[in-house]
């Protein structure tokens, strides 16, 4: 197995054979994730993209979490001021455009961007802990990530609407019955089934996999590209609102946010 880090370590990257894994490593702050982890991630799915070797790609979380999503203090001290090419979206067009397969390998809570993300992974195994929460309206923010263009395709319009609308959690098992999640796999066993589904996929002939990967991704690809800018629109405004400042400020002071001032 070959090991290289990144800033700080907050991205780890590790090879062995044909799987790449990308691990956050910031388990202090539950992995929320910094403008410097999106530019790691940015190199991973480059680097996996160009090394003739690597056949996936896939993100997991340190410390029994994959990611509490975006710092909310950088949010707070330091949003996206460039949508076009601010880490975060320049992440989410890289993840988009990947042509090798992408998995994820999820436990603990899977929130916001963490959930998001899964859309555009080609195989998610979670444990059963995983919990997928997209709470942006709690926050005061807007979908993201495209997830307001691909979640209804993959979960339906009601579901979608459901997760999307209320910030409701979903537990690993009700996320694969609806399609959010390919398989759950028994904590005891979690590792040893991510290892045998990413070495299978690794070990197909890698042309068919992309040309596979291709025909189901590439008419939804435009559209999703689309749907990250049009939801980028939103949501800067979004973030620089008082009701998202108190949102955030609230869960930082651990204290309930108070939105009854707000027409
Ligand atoms: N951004 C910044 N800091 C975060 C964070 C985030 N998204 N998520 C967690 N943290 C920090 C907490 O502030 C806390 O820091 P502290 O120890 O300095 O006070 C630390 O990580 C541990 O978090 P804590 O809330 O105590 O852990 P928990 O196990 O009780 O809960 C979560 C874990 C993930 C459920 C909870 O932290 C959470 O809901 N986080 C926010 C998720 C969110 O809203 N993300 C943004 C989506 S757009």
């Amino acid at each position: 197995m070959t090991t290289n880090t990144t800033a700080d370590d907050l991205i780890q990257i590790t090879q062995e054979g044909g799987v790449m894994t990308a691990t956050f490593n910031r388990p202090e702050k539950k992995n929320a994730l910094t403008h410097t982890m999106y530019e790691a991630m940015i190199d991973a799915l480059e680097q996996a993209e160009a090394e003739p070797g690597v056949r996936v790609l896939c993100f997991r979380g340190a410390g029994g979490c994959f990611t509490s999503g975006n710092d909310l203090k950088d949010f707070l001290g330091n949003p996206p001021s460039d949508p076009k090419n601010s880490p975060v979206m320049r992440f989410l067009h890289a993840l988009i455009d990947m042509k090798k397969p992408l998995a994820a390998a999820v436990q603990g809570p899977a929130i916001g961007i963490g959930a998001t993300m899964l859309l555009h992974c080609d195989l998610v195994i979670a444990a059963p802990d995983a919990v997928f929460q997209m709470p942006f309206t709690k926050l005061a923010l807007c979908p993201e990530a495209g997830s307001s263009y691909l979640l209804p395709r993959v979960v339906g319009t009601t579901r979608a609407l459901s997760l999307l609308l209320s910030s409701q959690s979903l537990d690993a098992a009700t996320a694969a019955q609806w399609g959010l999640v390919t398989e759950v796999a028994s904590t005891d066993q979690f590792d040893a089934v991510v290892t045998e589904r990413l070495n299978a996929l690794a070990a197909l002939p890698p042309e068919a996999v992309r040309t596979a990967k291709a025909l189901v991704r590439d008419p939804e690809r435009d559209a999703a590209h689309e749907a990250v800018n049009r939801e980028a629109a939103q949501f800067l405004q979004r973030l620089m609102s008082a009701e998202a400042a108190e949102a955030m400020q609230a869960f930082l002071e651990r204290r309930q946010p108070d939105f009854s001032r707000f027409e």
